[in-house]
């Protein structure tokens, strides 16, 4: 399995390029199963998880091809889907397994074939992560679905017929599933309580574009006014937010100044605020973003997770990273997910100095954190011990990379980019 070395304590200067968000890519590559014509994604990031993803499409009879650089200098890759016959309605346990948002195909598929068998994805390393929201809303809709052997069997012969759907609690992959059940549903769907993050609006804009009628998307009162069929488009996907905070995180731990080209500042809002208070200088430009830390360390800061606008979950182990060797004590709760704390044992191993108390992390920081080899059970966790790396003295293995595989598109080079000393050591090496 391929490692990450880094040797540590070089403060990072350049440019990063910000790819396309993974969590806006999953479910715009389903919505494509909503038509029998192509749906083309542009600013597609390369990743395990967009692989994973393509395969379960592939199964259900997509045909996808990659057209390679969507303009020239630009990174992002394009995606022609195309579902003109959708030959199985069921996703297996074997692909589901492997990622949590195959369960996006339930939506589509349902109200486009009327009927689906989805693998129930099961827990996953960051908690139980239950899906009785994305069941329950398809229910409202008319659906009648039943739990066996391990399956959602989800069934609506005569179709799905628009309802209000209060949730219990803002769920970013239950809104993005109702509204793609929604869209081809016969009269007038609400949703109310919808997760607001960066991520609906922009499937909400590419339903549109395929010819659905959405309002609302990024606020917590969506309406969706069903329509008989969906048609082809072409869509770009947004910057991804997390990918950006990742690397505003990594030049508050590492010091210097980076641009982040193609970063959104309204999307890390609440990143942003955090880290001013902390010492860290983040503007706006015309390229992006420019982050810059002065000379001395950071400000202890405390943080407590949120739905958007609120501070991510998946910025978390990333910004206690970053914490770990400010001045002062910071205190990180977590609010999305339990058991999201497994980077604590790591970066305790490189020095760091963090006691867990239920939802919440006290971090005392410490002046220098030391090189070990650490690894970790999932992506955010993963990149938040590289960023531990780029600060800590002598050398850091990261095991484990196929994580930051899932998320980060050339982590290792763009970091390099900027002066840090690391590199990935392919298997064997
Ligand atoms: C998405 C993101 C993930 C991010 C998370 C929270 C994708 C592909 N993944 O995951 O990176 O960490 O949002 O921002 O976009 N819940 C229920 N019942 C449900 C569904 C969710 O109780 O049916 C709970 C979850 O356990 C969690 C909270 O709701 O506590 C939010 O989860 P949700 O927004 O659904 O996360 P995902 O869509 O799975």
């Amino acid at each position: 399995m391929d490692r990450i070395r880094i040797r540590g304590g070089k403060p990072l200067e350049g440019k990063i390029p910000i790819g396309g968000a993974k969590n806006a890519a999953l479910p715009l590559m389903t919505a494509a199963l909503l038509t029998d014509e192509t749906l083309t994604l542009e600013n597609l990031p390369f990743l395990a998880d967009i692989t994973t993803l393509s395969h379960l499409l592939v199964q259900h009879g997509v045909t996808i091809t990659m057209t390679g650089a969507a303009t020239a200098g630009e990174t992002g890759h394009t995606l022609a889907l195309s579902a003109q016959h959708i030959v199985s309605m069921t996703a297996p346990y074997d692909l589901v397994r492997r990622m949590r948002a195959s369960v996006l195909v339930l939506g589509p598929l349902l109200a486009r074939c009327g009927e689906a068998n989805v693998s129930l994805p099961g827990g996953c390393a960051i908690g139980t992560r239950p899906v009785d929201l994305h069941i329950a809303g398809l229910e409202r809709l008319g659906a009648v679905i039943e739990l066996t052997n391990g399956y959602i069997e989800a069934r609506a012969p005569k179709g799905l017929v628009g309802a209000e759907i209060i949730f219990a609690k803002p769920s970013v992959g239950a809104t993005e599933n109702l509204m793609m059940a929604a869209a081809l549903a016969r009269g007038e769907t609400h949703l109310v309580n919808a997760a607001r993050e960066p991520e609906i609006g922009d499937l909400a804009r590419c339903l549109n574009a395929m010819g659905a009628d959405i309002d609302g998307a990024g606020t917590e009162r969506i309406t969706i006014r069903g329509v008989p069929r969906l048609h082809g488009a072409r869509h770009r996907v947004i910057p991804d937010r997390i990918e950006t905070g990742t690397y505003v995180m990594a030049a508050a731990i590492a010091g210097g100044a980076v641009d982040l080209i193609g970063a959104k500042h309204s999307d890390i809002a609440a990143v942003a605020r955090v880290l001013e208070k902390a010492g860290l200088v983040v503007s706006e430009t015309a390229e992006g973003l420019h982050v810059a830390r002065a000379n001395g360390r950071l400000t202890g800061v405390d943080v407590m997770t949120e739905p958007f606008p609120g501070f991510p979950t998946d910025l978390q182990a990333q910004m206690m990273a970053a914490m770990t060797t400010a001045n002062g004590a910071a205190m990180i709760t977590e609010t999305i997910f339990e058991n999201r704390f497994m980077h604590v044992p790591e970066l305790c191993r490189m020095g760091a100095d963090i006691n867990v108390h239920g939802a919440s992390a006290m971090v005392r920081g410490v002046p220098q954190l030391t090189g070990a080899q650490v690894m970790a059970t999932d992506l955010r966790a993963s990149v938040s011990l590289v960023l531990a790396g780029l600060a800590a003295k002598g050398e850091t293995i990261i095991n484990r990379v196929y994580h930051l595989d899932r998320g980060y598109e050339r982590l290792e080079e763009k970091l390099a980019g900027c002066g840090a000393d690391i590199e990935r050591l392919v298997d064997g090496s």
